[in-house]
Protein backbone atom coordinates (compact mmCIF):
# COMPACT_ATOMS: atom_id res chain seq x y z
CA UNK A 1 0.00 0.00 0.00
CA UNK A 2 1.14 3.16 -1.01
CA UNK A 3 0.31 6.84 -1.70
CA UNK A 4 2.14 9.83 -3.32
CA UNK A 5 3.76 12.57 -0.56
CA UNK A 6 3.86 16.33 -1.92
CA UNK A 7 7.69 16.44 -2.55
CA UNK A 8 7.68 19.88 -0.08
CA UNK A 9 7.24 16.63 2.62
CA UNK A 10 9.31 14.04 1.09
CA UNK A 11 12.52 15.41 3.85
CA UNK A 12 10.13 14.20 6.21
CA UNK A 13 10.46 10.50 5.10
CA UNK A 14 14.34 10.43 6.27
CA UNK A 15 14.25 13.04 9.16
CA UNK A 16 13.92 10.44 11.88
CA UNK A 17 16.88 9.01 10.61
CA UNK A 18 16.11 5.46 9.59
CA UNK A 19 18.36 2.73 8.04
CA UNK A 20 17.75 2.64 4.04
CA UNK A 21 17.81 0.16 1.39
CA UNK A 22 18.92 1.35 -1.47
CA UNK A 23 18.13 0.04 -4.95
CA UNK A 24 19.07 0.52 -7.91
CA UNK A 25 18.62 -0.98 -12.07
CA UNK A 26 20.99 -0.27 -14.89
CA UNK A 27 19.93 -2.17 -18.42
CA UNK A 28 18.60 -5.90 -16.89
CA UNK A 29 20.43 -5.75 -13.88
CA UNK A 30 18.82 -4.83 -10.62
CA UNK A 31 20.47 -4.71 -7.32
CA UNK A 32 19.80 -3.59 -3.22
CA UNK A 33 21.67 -2.89 -0.47
CA UNK A 34 21.27 -1.43 3.37
CA UNK A 35 22.55 2.48 3.84
CA UNK A 36 22.14 3.31 7.41
CA UNK A 37 24.22 6.86 6.06
CA UNK A 38 21.58 8.83 4.23
CA UNK A 39 20.13 12.00 5.43
CA UNK A 40 18.07 15.13 4.13
CA UNK A 41 19.82 17.98 2.40
CA UNK A 42 17.87 20.49 1.21
CA UNK A 43 13.60 21.14 1.34
CA UNK A 44 13.23 22.94 -2.15
CA UNK A 45 13.58 21.15 -4.59
CA UNK A 46 14.40 18.19 -2.22
CA UNK A 47 17.64 16.83 -2.25
CA UNK A 48 19.20 13.45 -0.18
CA UNK A 49 22.64 12.83 0.74
CA UNK A 50 23.92 8.73 0.81
CA UNK A 51 27.18 6.90 1.36
CA UNK A 52 27.77 4.71 -1.08
CA UNK A 53 31.17 2.90 -0.99
CA UNK A 54 32.74 2.05 -4.26
CA UNK A 55 33.33 -1.68 -3.32
CA UNK A 56 29.67 -2.06 -4.10
CA UNK A 57 27.98 -3.40 -6.87
CA UNK A 58 25.11 -0.22 -5.95
CA UNK A 59 27.65 1.65 -6.48
CA UNK A 60 28.43 0.66 -10.39
CA UNK A 61 24.70 0.44 -11.39
CA UNK A 62 24.09 3.71 -10.03
CA UNK A 63 27.56 5.99 -11.43
CA UNK A 64 25.89 4.09 -15.17
CA UNK A 65 22.31 4.71 -14.35
CA UNK A 66 22.61 7.93 -12.25
CA UNK A 67 19.44 7.02 -10.38
CA UNK A 68 18.72 5.09 -7.30
CA UNK A 69 15.63 4.64 -4.76
CA UNK A 70 15.64 5.56 -0.81
CA UNK A 71 13.13 2.42 0.52
CA UNK A 72 12.63 2.86 4.14
CA UNK A 73 12.14 -0.10 5.86
CA UNK A 74 9.94 -1.67 8.56
CA UNK A 75 10.57 -3.86 11.16
CA UNK A 76 8.83 -6.71 9.54
CA UNK A 77 11.43 -7.04 6.86
CA UNK A 78 14.67 -6.40 9.27
CA UNK A 79 16.08 -9.86 8.69
CA UNK A 80 16.45 -9.11 4.83
CA UNK A 81 17.50 -5.38 5.96
CA UNK A 82 20.88 -7.22 7.57
CA UNK A 83 21.15 -9.95 4.63
CA UNK A 84 21.23 -7.71 1.91
CA UNK A 85 23.30 -5.44 4.13
CA UNK A 86 25.84 -8.43 4.53
CA UNK A 87 25.98 -10.06 0.45
CA UNK A 88 26.99 -8.66 -2.90
CA UNK A 89 24.44 -8.58 -5.90
CA UNK A 90 27.62 -9.77 -7.62
CA UNK A 91 27.22 -12.94 -6.30
CA UNK A 92 23.45 -14.02 -6.93
CA UNK A 93 19.88 -12.17 -7.35
CA UNK A 94 19.36 -10.62 -3.49
CA UNK A 95 15.73 -9.98 -3.89
CA UNK A 96 14.97 -13.43 -5.12
CA UNK A 97 17.54 -14.75 -1.63
CA UNK A 98 15.84 -12.46 0.72
CA UNK A 99 12.14 -12.90 -0.64
CA UNK A 100 11.75 -9.49 -1.21
CA UNK A 101 9.39 -8.39 -3.58
CA UNK A 102 9.01 -5.00 -5.68
CA UNK A 103 7.07 -2.75 -7.43
CA UNK A 104 7.92 -0.15 -10.34
CA UNK A 105 8.83 3.44 -9.36
CA UNK A 106 6.87 6.38 -10.83
CA UNK A 107 10.13 8.33 -11.82
CA UNK A 108 13.20 6.06 -12.36
CA UNK A 109 13.86 2.42 -13.43
CA UNK A 110 15.26 1.24 -9.88
CA UNK A 111 12.53 -0.85 -8.69
CA UNK A 112 10.71 -0.03 -4.73
CA UNK A 113 10.74 -2.97 -2.17
CA UNK A 114 6.81 -4.10 -0.68
CA UNK A 115 7.11 -4.35 3.03
CA UNK A 116 9.06 -0.64 3.48
CA UNK A 117 6.84 2.14 5.08
CA UNK A 118 8.18 5.01 2.00
CA UNK A 119 10.33 5.59 -0.55
CA UNK A 120 12.23 8.50 -2.44
CA UNK A 121 12.97 7.94 -6.09
CA UNK A 122 16.18 9.84 -6.66
CA UNK A 123 18.40 11.54 -9.34
CA UNK A 124 21.90 11.83 -8.95
CA UNK A 125 23.66 15.35 -8.74
CA UNK A 126 27.12 15.10 -10.19
CA UNK A 127 29.71 15.89 -7.81
CA UNK A 128 32.39 13.85 -8.58
CA UNK A 129 35.00 15.02 -6.16
CA UNK A 130 32.85 14.38 -3.41
CA UNK A 131 31.76 10.74 -4.72
CA UNK A 132 35.60 9.97 -5.45
CA UNK A 133 36.53 11.39 -2.00
CA UNK A 134 34.21 9.99 0.49
CA UNK A 135 31.64 7.99 -1.45
CA UNK A 136 29.33 10.61 -0.86
CA UNK A 137 26.40 10.87 -3.59
CA UNK A 138 23.92 13.84 -3.63
CA UNK A 139 20.58 13.46 -5.42
CA UNK A 140 17.27 15.32 -6.19
CA UNK A 141 14.27 13.66 -5.08
CA UNK A 142 12.03 13.24 -8.01
CA UNK A 143 9.28 11.50 -6.75
CA UNK A 144 8.17 10.28 -2.89
CA UNK A 145 6.22 7.45 -1.41
CA UNK A 146 4.45 6.76 1.92
CA UNK A 147 1.88 3.56 3.49
CA UNK A 148 -0.66 5.57 4.54
CA UNK A 149 -0.90 3.60 7.63
CA UNK A 150 1.86 5.11 9.26
CA UNK A 151 2.82 8.79 7.21
CA UNK A 152 -0.04 11.01 6.71
CA UNK A 153 2.34 13.92 6.92
CA UNK A 154 3.72 12.83 9.72
CA UNK A 155 4.93 9.44 10.89
CA UNK A 156 2.81 7.45 13.83
CA UNK A 157 3.76 4.49 14.77
CA UNK A 158 0.89 2.07 15.96
CA UNK A 159 1.87 -1.10 14.45
CA UNK A 160 5.04 -2.61 16.06
CA UNK A 161 5.36 -4.29 12.73
CA UNK A 162 5.99 -1.02 10.94
CA UNK A 163 8.12 0.82 13.01
CA UNK A 164 11.14 2.24 11.21
CA UNK A 165 14.76 0.90 12.38
CA UNK A 166 17.85 2.52 13.22
CA UNK A 167 21.11 0.64 12.51
CA UNK A 168 23.39 0.25 15.73
CA UNK A 169 26.02 -2.12 14.82
CA UNK A 170 26.57 -6.20 15.20
CA UNK A 171 23.39 -6.93 14.05
CA UNK A 172 21.36 -5.06 16.09
CA UNK A 173 18.60 -2.21 15.28
CA UNK A 174 16.40 -0.36 17.42
CA UNK A 175 12.89 0.22 16.06
CA UNK A 176 11.80 3.33 16.13
CA UNK A 177 9.85 3.90 19.97
CA UNK A 178 7.00 6.21 20.96
CA UNK A 179 6.54 9.53 19.86
CA UNK A 180 6.95 12.34 21.78
CA UNK A 181 5.60 15.61 20.64
CA UNK A 182 7.02 18.88 22.25
CA UNK A 183 5.24 22.46 21.71
CA UNK A 184 7.49 25.37 22.34
C1 LIG B 1 22.46 -2.09 8.37
C2 LIG B 1 23.54 -1.82 7.36
C3 LIG B 1 23.81 -0.52 6.97
C4 LIG B 1 24.78 -0.26 5.98
N1 LIG B 1 25.02 1.04 5.62
C5 LIG B 1 25.87 1.30 4.59
C6 LIG B 1 26.06 2.64 4.11
O1 LIG B 1 25.48 3.60 4.60
N2 LIG B 1 26.90 2.82 3.06
C7 LIG B 1 27.57 1.77 2.45
O2 LIG B 1 28.32 2.00 1.49
N3 LIG B 1 27.40 0.50 2.89
C8 LIG B 1 26.56 0.24 3.92
N4 LIG B 1 26.36 -1.05 4.34
C9 LIG B 1 27.05 -2.15 3.65
C10 LIG B 1 26.39 -2.52 2.29
O3 LIG B 1 25.00 -2.72 2.44
C11 LIG B 1 27.09 -3.80 1.79
O4 LIG B 1 28.42 -3.49 1.41
C12 LIG B 1 26.35 -4.53 0.67
O5 LIG B 1 26.78 -5.87 0.67
C13 LIG B 1 26.59 -3.94 -0.72
O6 LIG B 1 25.84 -4.71 -1.63
P1 LIG B 1 26.02 -4.67 -3.22
O7 LIG B 1 27.45 -5.06 -3.53
O8 LIG B 1 25.04 -5.68 -3.71
O9 LIG B 1 25.71 -3.29 -3.67
C14 LIG B 1 25.46 -1.33 5.37
C15 LIG B 1 25.21 -2.65 5.80
C16 LIG B 1 24.26 -2.88 6.80
C17 LIG B 1 24.00 -4.30 7.24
Amino acid sequence: MHRSVELEKAYRLLNHGPVTLVTSAHGTARNVMAASWAMPLDFDPPKVAVVIDKTTWTRALIEASGEFALNIPARQIAAAVLEVGNRSGRDGDKFAACQLTTFAAEKIAAPLVEGCVAWLECKIIDEVHQQQSYDLFLAEVVAAHADPRVFDGHWHFADDALRTLHYVAGGAFFQTGAECVVQG
